[in-house]
C-alpha cells in the first residue's frame, strides 16, 4: 500500500495554470467525502470554475457548504488578518480599530510577504478547529487549490523565510507551528496536476523539486489529466485504411458527407496525433517523476461540471495507488 492522502490533513493541490487544478481538488473533496470525511475545499484565489462546479456563487472568506460535507472557503487576507488580530486581542472592536487604521493599510498595501502568511496561518486554523461541542476536528480533511506555479509556491515558501526574521516573540512560535505543518508527512501532502503536454510536464518537474528542497514538503501523488485514450484499436485502424483507399466505398461516403468524406479521415488523424502526444508525456511523467501517478482522462465536451467532476472523483479512487 502507497501513499493514503484520505490518511493525512491537509492535501495541496498544485500545478501551472489551466491544468485542472480546481477540477482536481473539487474531485479529491468527493472522493474523500464518499469516504465518510468532513471537508474543507480552500482556494486560495477566487475562481469561477469552482462556482460553476458548484453551481452557486461562493462568497469571499465565508465557510459555505456547498454540497454535503463539503465546505469551499476563498480565503481572502485582508479578512483573514482582521480575524488573526481578533483572536489575537480577544476583542473585536479593537481589531476592527486597528485594521481600519489608514497607516497600517498603507503598510499592508506595500509591505511583502504578509498575505501568504496569514493565507498558510488560516489553513493552520482550519486543520487545528475543533468540531462543536466535540474534541474532534471541525474538519477532517483540508484540499488546498492552490494558485498556479509561479506564484504559486511562494505562498508555501513564506512561513519559512519568516521564521528567520521573526526571532521573538508569539509570532515566532506561530509561524514555526506553520511551518511544521507544512513539513510534517502525517499532516501535508504536495500534489501536482499537469498535463500530458511539455510545458505542464516541465514545470511540474521543477516544482516537485522545489517543494522537496527548498520548502522541504512531503510529495505524494501526480495526476496528468486530460489523457488522451485511442478510439479505435488496431484492427479498427486497418480497416480505416483499406476504406480510404477503396474508391467504391468512398463514393458512397461522399453521397452521406458531400464535402467532408476526407475530412473524416483527417479527424482520426489529428486524434491519433493527439494521443501519441499524451502518451509520449504520460511515459516522460513515468520516467521522470514516477509513482504514484493517477491518470485522468480528458472529458467531453471539455468542461467538467458537477456530475464531470464526480466522475474524476470515481477515476481518482478506482487509480489512488494503482502503480505504488
Ligand atoms: N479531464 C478533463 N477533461 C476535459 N476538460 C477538463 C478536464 N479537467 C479540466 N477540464 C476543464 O479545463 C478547464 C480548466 O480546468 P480548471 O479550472 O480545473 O484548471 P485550473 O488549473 O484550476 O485553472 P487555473 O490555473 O485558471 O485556476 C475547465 O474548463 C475544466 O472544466
Ligand atoms: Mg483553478
Amino acid at each position: 500500500m502507497g501513499i493514503d492522502p484520505f490518511e493525512k490533513r491537509i492535501l495541496f493541490i498544485t500545478g501551472k495554470g489551466g491544468v485542472g487544478k480546481t477540477t482536481v481538488a473539487a474531485a479529491m473533496a468527493y472522493a474523500a467525502r464518499d469516504r465518510g470525511l468532513n471537508v474543507c475545499l480552500v482556494e486560495v484565489t477566487p475562481s469561477p470554475n469552482m462556482r460553476m462546479i458548484f453551481e452557486q456563487d461562493i462568497p469571499l472568506y465565508k465557510e459555505t457548504e456547498v454540497d454535503r460535507n463539503i465546505t469551499v472557503l476563498t480565503i481572502e487576507p485582508f479578512r483573514a488578518l482582521h480575524e488573526y488580530v481578533g483572536l489575537q486581542l480577544k476583542i473585536g472592536g479593537a481589531a476592527r480599530l486597528i485594521m481600519n487604521n489608514r497607516l497600517l493599510n498603507y503598510f499592508l498595501n506595500t509591505a511583502p510577504g504578509w498575505r501568504e502568511l496569514i493565507t498558510v496561518g488560516k489553513i493552520w486554523h482550519l486543520q487545528d478547529m475543533k468540531a462543536k461541542w466535540s474534541k474532534k476536528p471541525r474538519f477532517d480533511l483540508i484540499v488546498v487549490d492552490s494558485p498556479a506555479t509561479g506564484h504559486g509556491l511562494s505562498f508555501l515558501k513564506v512561513p519559512s523565510v519568516f521564521m528567520n526574521i521573526i526571532k521573538m516573540g508569539r509570532m515566532q512560535g506561530q509561524t514555526a507551528d506553520v511551518q511544521a505543518m507544512l513539513t510534517d508527512p502525517a499532516i501535508s501532502l504536495l500534489n501536482v496536476v499537469t498535463l500530458p503536454e511539455e510545458m505542464p510536464v516541465n514545470e511540474s518537474i521543477s516544482l516537485l523539486n522545489t517543494a522537496r528542497d527548498e520548502l522541504h514538503m512531503p510529495t505524494g501523488f501526480t495526476f496528468v489529466n486530460s489523457a488522451y485514450s485511442p478510439l479505435f484499436d488496431e484492427a479498427s485502424r486497418e480497416s480505416f485504411e483499406k476504406l480510404k483507399e477503396d474508391p467504391e466505398a468512398m463514393e458512397r461516403l461522399k453521397e452521406v458527407f458531400p464535402d467532408n468524406a476526407r475530412g473524416l479521415f483527417s479527424a482520426l488523424e489529428n486524434r491519433q496525433a493527439r494521443v501519441a502526444q499524451s502518451q509520449y508525456y504520460e511515459n516522460l511523467v513515468r520516467e521522470k517523476i514516477g509513482p504514484p501517478i493517477v491518470r485522468i482522462p480528458h472529458l467531453y465536451p471539455g468542461r467538467v461540471d458537477k456530475d464531470g467532476v464526480k466522475k474524476v472523483a470515481e477515476i481518482i479512487s478506482q487509480n489512488l495507488n494503482k502503480d505504488a
